[in-house]
C-alpha cells in the first residue's frame, strides 16, 4: 500500500514535531495533526510560526515550510481519521492519579478514547500506529476495542515508539539512531510494517529501520528510557560519594566514559532528571513487573526513581544547610526552570521540587528562565498541592531579566543548563548580591575557579 494521507491524534511535544518532519520529508503525503485542545491547534496555526506552542530549535522553520502545503493542524478529529490510511496515536499517557495502580501505572484512558473514536469513524481498512509510549501488550487492548466496536473493517496495529529528546527533537527526527516498527508477523501485519517503513525510508537509511514483533517494540521503548535514566541515577549516586571523598564526579564520568563499553553520553551529574517521561515510564515498568509477580525486577528499577528523588532533595537541603540552616525570608534566585535547556517544557523539572522544598523553609524564590512563562511556573507549583495558589504566588517572583533576578539575592541556583548562563557578567551579578554570595550549580556548567576568584562561594554537584 502506498501511503498518501496520515492523521496524527495528539499535537503535543511528540505529535507536532514528528509530523512536521514527516510532512517536510514526504511532500507527497498529506499529514493532518488533530487535537481536542482548541487553543493548542490555534497556536500551531499561528500565522507567525515563532509562536507555535512548542519551542524546539529548527521547528518553526519546518512548520513554515510545510504548513498549508501538506501539513495541517485541526480540531476535526473525525474527518482526519476518516480520510487517513495511517493513524498515529500520539496522546499523553501520564501516570494514573486514581484507582488501581495509582501513582505507578500508565493512565490509558486517552488511548482508549482514541481507539473508540477510530473504530466509530473508520469505514475502510486502516493502519493504527502506537506513537505514544505504552505498557507492553497495549496493542492487544487497542485491537480488541477496534475489532469489537468497529464497522467490520480491518485494522493493523503497529508499535512505532518515539525516541526523540526535547531540545534536540528536530535533529533527532532528521537523523534518528534507529526507527523501530513492531507489527504482526502475519502477511497483513508485514504489509502494514512495509507501508510505514516506506514512509520513513524517504529520509532514513533502511539499515536504521528496525522491525520487530509488537511486544518487543513496546517493551524496547520502556527499556530504553529505563536504561537512560539509570545512567543518570548511577552517576548522581556517585556524585554524593565524590562530595564525601574528594573525588570529582566530572573527572570520574570522563574516566569511565572513555571505556568504549560504557561510553561518554548520559553521564552528566545533575540536580536530578526531569521531563515528562523518565519517571512515568520507569514507574510503569515497575508496575508491569509487579503485576507479573517479578518483585526483584520491580525493586531494581524503582531504585532509579528513589535515587533521583534523593538527589533533588539533597540539593535543596544543601542550600539550606550552607545558608546557616535558614533560608527564611532570604532571596534565592533560580536560573532556569525548564527540565533541560532548549525547551519550554517544565514537566517534572527538578526546579519545581527544589522550589517547593525551599518555600516550605519560607524562602523567597526569584526565577529567570529564557523560555518558561510565569503562569507555567505557578501552575507547576500549584499542581503539587503543597499550599494555596495565593501562597505560591507570594513566594515566587518571576523576572524577564537575569541581572534583576539576581540583584539582592543571598544565593543563586542553576537549575537548567541554558548556554546563556555561562556567558553572564558574573562580576556584575556578584556585586549586586548579599555577601557571602552563594552559588549552587545544579548542572556543573560554570567555571568554579573563575567564580571563586570573583568571590563566590561555589558549590557544584559531586565535587
Ligand atoms: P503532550 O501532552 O504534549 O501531547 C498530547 C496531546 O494529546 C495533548 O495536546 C492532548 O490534548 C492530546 N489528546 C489527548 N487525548 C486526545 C484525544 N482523545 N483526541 C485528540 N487529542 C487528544 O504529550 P507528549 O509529550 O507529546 O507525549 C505523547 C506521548 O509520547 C506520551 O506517551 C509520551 O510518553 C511519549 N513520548 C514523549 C516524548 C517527549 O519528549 N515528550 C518523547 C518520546 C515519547
Ligand atoms: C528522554 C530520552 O532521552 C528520549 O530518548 C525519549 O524519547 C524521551 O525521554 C521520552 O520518552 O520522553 P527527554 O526527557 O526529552 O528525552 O530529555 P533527556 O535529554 O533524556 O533529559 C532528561 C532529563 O535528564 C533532563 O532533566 C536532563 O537534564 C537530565 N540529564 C540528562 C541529566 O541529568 N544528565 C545527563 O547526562 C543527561
Amino acid at each position: 500500500m502506498k501511503v498518501t494521507k496520515i492523521c496524527c491524534i495528539g499535537a503535543g511535544y511528540v505529535g507536532g514535531p514528528t509530523m512536521a518532519v514527516i510532512a517536510q520529508k514526504c511532500p507527497h503525503i498529506q499529514v493532518t495533526v488533530v487535537d481536542l485542545n482548541e487553543q493548542r491547534i490555534k497556536d500551531w496555526n499561528d500565522p507567525d510560526t515563532n509562536n507555535i506552542p512548542i519551542y524546539e530549535p529548527g521547528l518553526s522553520e519546518i512548520v513554515a515550510e510545510a504548513r498549508g502545503r501538506n501539513l495541517f493542524f485541526s480540531t476535526d478529529v473525525e474527518k482526519a481519521i476518516d480520510e487517513a490510511q495511517v493513524i498515529f496515536i500520539s496522546v499523553n499517557t501520564p501516570t494514573k492519579t486514581y484507582g488501581k495502580g495509582k501513582g505507578m501505572a500508565a493512565d490509558l484512558k486517552y488511548i482508549e478514547l482514541c481507539a473508540r473514536q477510530i473504530a466509530k469513524v473508520a469505514k475502510e481498512n486502516k493502519i493504527v500506529v502506537e506513537k505514544s509510549t505504552l505498557p507492553v501488550r497495549t496493542a492487544e487492548a487497542i485491537k480488541s476495542i477496534l475489532d469489537n466496536t468497529g464497522n467490520g473493517v480491518q485494522f493493523q496495529i503497529l508499535s512505532n515508539p518515539e525516541f526523540l529528546a526535547e531540545g534536540t527533537a528536530v535533529t533527532d527526527l532528521l537523523n534518528p539512531d534507529r526507527i523501530l516498527i513492531g507489527g504482526d508477523t502475519t502477511p497483513e501485519g508485514e504489509s502494514a510494517i512495509n507501508a510505514l517503513v516506506d514512509v520513513y525510508a524517504n529520509w532514513v537509511d533502511k539499515s536504521k529501520i528496525l522491525t520487530t514483533n509488537v511486544w518487543s517494540s513496546e517493551l524496547s521503548k520502556l527499556t530504553a528510557n529505563a536504561f537512560l535514566a539509570q545512567r543518570i541515577s548511577s552517576i548522581n549516586a556517585m556524585s554524593e560519594l565524590c562530595e564525601k571523598t574528594g573525588a570529582d564526579v566530572n573527572e570520574v564520568a570522563k574516566a569511565i566514559g572513555m571505556d568504549s563499553r560504557i561510553g561518554p553520553k548520559f553521564l552528566k551529574a545533575s540536580v536530578g532528571f526531569g521531563g515528562s517521561c523518565f519517571q512515568k515510564d520507569i514507574l510503569n515498568l515497575v508496575y508491569i513487573a509487579k503485576s507479573y509477580g517479578l518483585n526483584e525486577v520491580a525493586d531494581y528499577w524503582e531504585q532509579v526513581i528513589i535515587m533521583n528523588d534523593h538527589q533533588k532533595r539533597r540539593f535543596s537541603s544543601k542550600i539550606v544547610q550552607t545558608l546557616y540552616n535558614t533560608v527564611a525570608d532570604k532571596k534565592i534566585t533560580f536560573l532556569g526552570w525548564a527540565f533541560k535547556k532548549d525547551t519550554n517544557d517544565t514537566r517534572e523539572s527538578a526546579a519545581i521540587y527544589v522550589a517547593d522544598d525551599l518555600i516550605n523553609e519560607q524562602a523567597c524564590i526569584s526565577v529567570y528562565d529564557p523560555k518558561v512563562s510565569e503562569s507555567k511556573m505557578l501552575n507547576d507549583l500549584d499542581y503539587l498541592q503543597t499550599r494555596s495558589s495565593e501562597e505560591n504566588n507570594k513566594a515566587l517572583t518571576v523576572f524577564d531579566d537575569p541581572y534583576e533576578a539576581c540583584k539582592g539575592a543571598h544565593a543563586i541556583s542553576i537549575l537548567t543548563e541554558w548556554d546563556e548562563f555561562i556567558s553572564y557578567d558574573w562580576q556584575k551579578i556578584y556585586d549586586s548580591m548579599h555577601k557571602p554570595a552563594f552559588l549552587f550549580d545544579g548542572r556543573n556548567i560554570l567555571n568554579a575557579k573563575e567564580l571563586e576568584s570573583i568571590g563566590f562561594v561555589y558549590k557544584g554537584i559531586g565535587s
